[in-house]
């Protein structure tokens, strides 16, 4: 798979996590902090496999490095917001409707990336360098706590 496949597959994985989230109840407590321990792990590893691998091939870059800046900026937002959520007992109203606020924040990046910085990047980088470097994502993320079912393959 080279790099956007397996980006792609782990944003759908996302939207996956969100939809089950938003069917439980107040009283599905222990369900509810499981759901969200794999979406935050999800995000947390996907964040840093982007930061260290995809997005420095693009700040070298004038026409991308100002995209790149942004998604940086939006990761912290979410980190930020991820933090706030992992802090609030679930059976509150204000969990839900944290989650519901980070779903609108995490979908906007996921388009961004999907919509400009893909195809940006599949303007600088060749399809070789495209599987070299999501090579390298698989090889990171069996070092970090990348969620089962993610890859569809573990
Ligand atoms: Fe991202
Ligand atoms: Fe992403």
């Amino acid at each position: 798979m080279d790099l956007y496949q397996i980006l792609m597959q782990h944003h759908r994985r996302t939207d996956q996590i969100f939809f089950i989230i938003g069917k439980t109840t107040a009283a599905e407590a222990r369900r509810r902090e499981q759901l969200f321990t794999e979406l935050r792990r999800g995000l947390e590893a996907h964040n840093i496999v982007e930061e260290n691998i995809f997005y420095p091939e693009l700040e070298r870059c004038s026409a991308t490095s100002e995209l790149v800046g942004d998604a940086f900026d939006e990761h912290a937002e979410i980190d930020a917001i991820l933090q706030e959520i992992a802090e609030l007992p679930t059976d509150k109203d204000e969990w839900p409707e944290r989650i519901a606020e980070l779903k609108v924040v995490v979908q906007e990046h996921v388009r961004q990336e999907e919509d400009r910085i893909f195809p940006a990047a599949r303007n600088l980088l060749d399809s070789a360098r495209a599987k070299e470097l999501g090579r390298r994502m698989e090889a990171m993320k069996q070092q970090l706590p990348w969620p089962a079912g993610a890859t569809g393959s573990q």
